[in-house]
């Protein structure tokens, strides 16, 4: 059954636009063949306060870029990008990012990696300890305060990459396939672990990945993007009920959305394992990431 926070989520959704993308174009130039190459093409995007949105779509369709420009990394070559109604100039101090792999600090403990952000801020560390005190229980690593990351396991230096993220007690979250060095289990751990702290904290989620029963599981909506260049393929509502357990995995509805997705873009996964092998000269990888 759906509780409060999710029915005023829901509720919420049709008029609270947190970020929004506008007629966003991304080329990059070439400088030694002076070519030019169209990575996003035209990109519209609404992404709700409060939403949960997943991105997908094969290898190098700029999902990458994409989320580097909502963070204001890199400028769009054109069109914009407005959070909370603002065109966005640079780096926010409200959006905290996640990626692939941690960019833990190995000569600080675990307690000071999650504080960097807050002291980097200039606040005060009696201010901002309770913070991180509660977010170290939040992600399940209380006792590990000490710990340096060398000593953590690689789902313990992911969650410790989580806190450090929401210390700065973000507006917006943005992942770039934060769990996809984590082994299967863990990172279905991981998705459990998430949903959980998003429900406590209300930010605003939006969430790369490979993985398309991972897109699935977390998302309010799914974001399909084709390649070559990138662009809007689909966006799709996700219906299934909140609280979610990982046993919704295995439901007809579930796996119809899957199977969904997987046609959505497995000419597009071919195409690019070609585009890659072409580019390498090698076969570097198969598609069976993107059917799992
Ligand atoms: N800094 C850059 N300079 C030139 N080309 C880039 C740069 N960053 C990304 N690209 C190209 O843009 C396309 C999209 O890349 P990326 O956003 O990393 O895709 P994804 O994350 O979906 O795999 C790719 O063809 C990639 O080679
Ligand atoms: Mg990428």
């Amino acid at each position: 059954m759906a509780d409060a926070l999710t029915l005023e989520r829901s509720a919420s959704a049709h008029t609270n636009a947190k970020m929004q993308v506008v007629n966003l174009v991304k080329r990059f130039e070439n400088a030694a063949t002076g070519q030019s190459m169209e990575a996003l093409s035209d990109i519209n995007l609404t992404v709700q306060k409060g939403e949960f949105l997943t991105i997908v779509g094969p290898s190098g369709c700029g999902k990458t870029t994409l989320l580097r420009i909502l963070a204001g990394l890199i400028e769009p070559t054109s069109g914009q990008v407005l959070l909370d109604g603002v065109p966005i100039t640079g780096p926010s101090p409200t959006l905290g990012f996640v990626f692939q792999s941690d960019n833990l600090m190995p000569w600080r403990t675990v307690w000071d990696n999650v504080g960097f952000g807050p002291e980097m801020r200039g606040e005060r560390k009696k201010d901002y300890a309770p913070r991180i005190e509660h977010l170290l229980e939040l992600v399940g690593l209380e006792g590990f305060a000490k710990y340096y990351p060398h000593q953590l396991s690689g789902g313990m230096r992911q969650r410790v990459n989580l806190a450090r993220a929401l210390a700065i007690e973000p507006d917006v979250l943005l992942m770039d396939e934060p769990f996809a060095a984590l082994d299967a289990q863990m990172r279905e751990i991981m998705q459990d672990e998430l949903l959980r702290i998003w429900k406590e904290t209300g930010n605003t989620v939006i969430f790369i990945t490979h993985q398309i029963d991972e897109a699935i599981f977390l998302a309010d909506r799914l974001l399909i993007l084709a390649a070559r260049p990138g662009r809007v393929q689909e966006l799709m509502d996700i219906d299934l009920p909140r609280p979610r357990t990982l046993e919704i995995k295995r439901t007809p509805h579930f796996t119809e959305m899957a199977d969904h997705v997987w046609h959505g873009i497995e000419r597009q996964v071919r195409a690019s394992i070609r585009h890659e092998q072409f580019a390498s000269g090698a076969p570097k990888r198969s598609g069976a990431e993107l059917a799992s």
